[in-house]
């Protein structure tokens, strides 16, 4: 049976996930109107990423007896300077998320829910992947400057995303 302290933030954090897969499809439409085809592919990727991260909350509670809740998502920004400020601000929130993470990490350990704290094993991996993805995106976007020929070959890489 699910404690009733776990339950509740697990339900947060699927509104958590669902915000971030909201923010990532803003960006996306961003991307696509900024003629970032590429960017708006990876980023439609990563709304994809973000519902699943927040299905996988779901399902542990649904599983575990508890209550599945859902609450109002915030709306996300709809403007951005440049994309390097979508990056930055992409790192930014994941690093966000990561706390959030630890945090639930801890209170499983608090409430010693020995289940949940393997359950959440796999997001702390994740979270590594996510800010690293993030970072590396951030650094080549400082290299490549605003816009020009580099910049085209980098919205195409980012076309790749997903596809194997
Ligand atoms: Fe669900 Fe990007 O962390």
């Amino acid at each position: 049976m699910l404690k009733k302290s776990i339950e509740k933030a697990f339900n947060e954090q699927i509104n958590a996930e669902l915000y971030s897969a909201y923010l990532y499809l803003s960006m996306s439409a961003w991307c696509e109107k900024s003629n970032l085809p590429g960017f708006a592919h990876w980023m439609r990727e990563q709304y994809r990423e973000e519902t699943q991260h927040a299905m996988k909350f779901y399902r542990y509670i649904a599983e575990c007896g508890g209550q599945v809740k859902l609450a109002a998502i915030n709306g996300p920004e709809t403007e951005w300077k440049d994309i390097a400020a979508i990056f930055a601000q992409t790192l930014k929130h994941e690093q966000y998320v990561t706390s959030r993470i630890h945090a639930l990490v801890e209170l499983s350990a608090k409430e010693k829910d020995y289940a949940a704290g393997q359950f959440l094993q796999w997001f702390v991996g994740e979270q590594v992947e996510e800010e690293s993805h993030a970072e590396q995106i951030v650094v080549k976007l400082e290299m490549v400057g605003k816009q020009g020929p580099a910049m085209y070959m980098l919205d195409k890489e980012m076309a790749a995303r997903g596809a194997k």
